[in-house]
């Protein structure tokens, strides 16, 4: 956590101890308790719950009147005069709205992050609000998942760096200073393991992956100072996170010495019983409550069962103290206890946050493929663009999933930015083709081709509205939904190229539009400022430089499909020709031979984790390692040569992968383990290195202790995860 001074925490602690000393066990268990709000009005239990000391936290309530007047009672008119927790999903913005996560770690840049969280920070304070639920740190390796949306991507390390600059954000230096708010590690753990990408179901993950790939961005935020954890949905190896003691209390509190609290997800307590876990509400609660979690999130069985629980002796009094002090503790340094009613009231000026949204959703954006150099488009050769598409002007679908609070007349939407150039001299022919991206119909289609076939360039903007990713918002299918690809076929029927632009909440199989298309952006969901984003980038005034944070498969099959695999025994082949017609022609499978690949698709996806193209090109050599060998405990660097080879002043996002060739556990065949933006004018050439010290390649063994093992190492340093530079060293005792 971030405690100001020492000073100021033994102070906390007292005020803790005197509090706790005079609390009786009904308003112990009230802390205890999370209740949804009642948008914007108080009903009379409430307000008499609130009163009699029986609620912690409050969640979903944004009326800043009633906010205070929620403060108020709690903070004069119960009997101790605590204040509450003001909970909120501020997952990517809250009226400003900044790129979905997986948008924003395709940016690879934890500064913007962590000052995009600071925004939507402020602008949630001024609501009231001083707690958000996030960031989401679970693993994305599962494009079907809807919630992929709300993840950082793929990889620990990525995850960990990025996890940790949006909690910096929303933290800042100290909780308590203006505009500071709770962040909330979620969901710990496990939950982006869901069996099919299906939310809310099963995850089975051995203890080892489980401490090698999920919970390290988990430990990250927790030795970053995180306020608060919340427990996941899902059933983890038999036990239900929200019932997972080995989770929260061995892990979380005994192994990485997390001192704030843990909040269930929604009505995650009571649904122990609905996993088959416990057998009533009574249970629940004792089971929840005993594997470490510290506050109910919308349920009620705390407040229900809890008081006799204690008198049965079935959960002891100084659990209930524990977790009380951990809530307190995080109230406390919030400086909510010191509230005059004006806690933290401070928002960023509207044009401070336009700016920095135009700028991550900039960043965020990929371009996969450019055709013969087709971008960008200049406006002194282009004199007519047909801009086509649903999602070419909808202001609410490019904000993406978990916006409540997010202002759609802010958005500027693709069609209005590229409609500012027609000014310039350059026509505007629109057609949105269909109506959404679901829609069946041909109806749309001609229109959309006669605007194509007048102009110089067809701009499409496809893919999927915000309802398609998200909570409990999945798809088995995961191509372009609805009519869009007859619609991209269509068009393309023109000899007008086509530039793609899809926004999405997830990878999506583009296979049947790939070849239509002679250039490709994928956006995500960039959010308030995507059409100056888009339009940035469609007509050269910044080069791309979004690169993948998650792996963009072939096909659905493929899934779970990402960089960091482990070899197998039988590697695939990446180039080999993959054919299912002609398979007989395959014979004995010369070409792949009896290695691990799909018939149809092969062993590669359609573009890899890191991947990401630019309007010059960069190149790497002379990869270095300061020492080939390294002894344990030490420091050492790798570094290459970049160079920017085009004529135009660019970022590029270097990435450091290595390899442990021989582990006591097999070990993937690349892991990220360094990243940095770096902006070079044309024909400049920097060198970049990366410091790692030998704990840098820890990882946990069968024994489940982790530590760097000595022997072999490979390393790379390039543009994406299939980098060539490489270079070998060792590492000694
Ligand atoms: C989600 C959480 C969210 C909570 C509160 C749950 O359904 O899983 O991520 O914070 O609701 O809205």
């Amino acid at each position: 956590m971030h405690p100001a001074t020492e000073q100021n925490e033994s102070d906390i602690d007292e005020r803790i101890a005197g509090l706790l000393g005079r609390m009786t066990l009904a308003e112990k268990i009230g802390q205890m308790s999370q209740i949804n709000g009642a948008a914007g009005s108080i009903p009379e239990q409430l307000r008499d719950a609130i009163a009699a000391g029986r609620v912690g936290s409050i969640i979903n309530e944004v009326d800043p009147a009633t906010v205070n007047e929620l403060q108020r009672i709690a903070l004069r008119e119960s009997r101790l005069g605590i204040p509450l927790l003001i909970g909120r999903d501020v997952i990517h913005g809250f009226n400003t709205i900044f790129p979905i996560p997986l948008g924003q770690a395709a940016t690879w840049n934890p500064g913007l992050v962590k000052d995009a969280a600071a925004i939507a920070a402020h602008e949630a304070t001024a609501c009231g609000i001083n707690w958000a639920l996030a960031p989401m740190l679970d693993i994305g390796r599962d494009p079907r998942w809807g919630r992929i949306a709300e993840t950082f991507g793929e990889d620990p390390y990525l995850i960990s760096v990025l996890g940790t600059a949006m909690t910096a954000g929303y933290q800042g230096d100290d909780l308590a200073q203006p505009g500071a708010i709770a962040a909330c590690a979620k969901h710990y753990a496990g939950y982006g393991a869901t069996e099919a990408g299906r939310d809310y179901n099963t995850t089975n993950i051995p203890e080892n992956e489980l401490r090698n790939v999920h919970l390290p961005p988990f430990e990250a935020a927790a030795n970053a100072g995180i306020a608060t954890f919340m427990a996941g949905f899902s059933d983890l190896n038999g036990i239900p996170c929200t019932g997972n003691g080995f989770l929260m209390n061995q892990v979380l509190r005994d192994e990485w010495a997390f001192d704030g609290f843990v909040v269930s997800d929604w009505e995650s307590v009571t649904q122990l019983a609905t996993h088959g876990f416990t057998a009533d509400d009574r249970e629940s609660a004792e089971r929840a409550v005993n594997a470490g979690l510290d506050m109910e999130m919308a349920s009620t069985s705390f407040i229900d069962q809890l008081e006799s629980l204690i008198a049965d002796g079935k959960v002891s009094e100084r659990t209930i103290d524990t977790a009380v002090s951990r809530i307190l503790h995080i109230k406390f340094a919030l400086g909510l206890f010191d509230d005059t009613g004006a806690h933290a009231r401070q928002q960023a000026t509207e044009s401070d946050a336009l700016a920095l949204a135009h700028q991550a959703a900039r960043e965020s954006i990929v371009l996969l493929k450019n055709d013969n150099g087709v971008l960008p488009l200049s406006a002194e050769n282009i004199r007519s663009v047909a801009v086509i598409g649903p999602l070419a002007d909808a202001p609410q679908e490019q904000l993406g999933t978990w916006v409540f609070d997010g202002d759609p007349t802010l958005s500027q939407t693709p069609l209005q930015a590229i409609q500012q150039l027609a000014d310039r001299g350059v026509e505007v022919h629109f057609a949105q083709g269909v109506a959404t991206t679901r829609s069946h119909t041909e109806d749309g289609f001609a229109a959309a081709v006669a605007a194509a076939a007048k102009a110089d360039v067809a701009v499409l903007f496809i893919g999927e509205e915000a309802i398609l990713s998200g909570e409990a918002h999945c798809r088995a299918d995961i191509t372009l939904p609805g009519n869009q690809a007859a619609l991209v076929n269509a068009v393309a029927a023109t000899s007008t190229p086509v530039v793609l632009v899809v926004m999405a909440g997830r990878p999506l199989v583009l296979e049947n539009v790939l070849n239509k298309a002679t250039a490709i952006f994928y956006a995500w969901h960039p959010g308030t400022m995507a059409g100056p984003a888009i339009a940035d980038l469609l007509f050269g005034n910044e080069s791309p430089s979004g690169k993948l944070p998650v792996t963009l498969p072939k096909a659905v099959g493929q899934v779970p499909i990402y960089y960091a695999q482990k070899n197998t025994g039988r590697p695939g082949i990446p180039d080999s020709p993959i054919n299912i017609d002609s398979i007989s022609e395959f014979g004995q499978f010369e070409s792949a031979g009896f290695t691990s690949f799909h018939l149809d698709t092969g062993c590669t996806p359609r573009f890899g984790f890191g991947y990401g193209l630019s309007y010059t090109r960069f190149s790497y050599s002379d990869i270095q390692v300061s020492t080939h060998t390294v002894a344990l405990g030490d420091t050492f660097e790798i570094s290459a040569d970049l160079t920017n080879e085009g004529d135009r002043e660019a970022d590029e996002i270097v990435q450091l992968y290595i390899r442990d060739l021989v582990g006591s556990v097999t070990r993937p065949v690349r892991e990220l383990k360094g990243f940095r933006r770096v902006r070079l004018s044309p024909g400049e050439r920097r060198r970049i290195s990366f410091q790692l010290h030998t704990d840098d390649l820890a990882f946990y063994g069968a024994d489940m202790q982790r530590r760097t093992e000595t022997g072999a190492f490979r390393a790379w340093i390039g543009g994406n995860s299939a980098a060539e530079q490489g270079i070998d060293f060792t590492v000694t005792a």
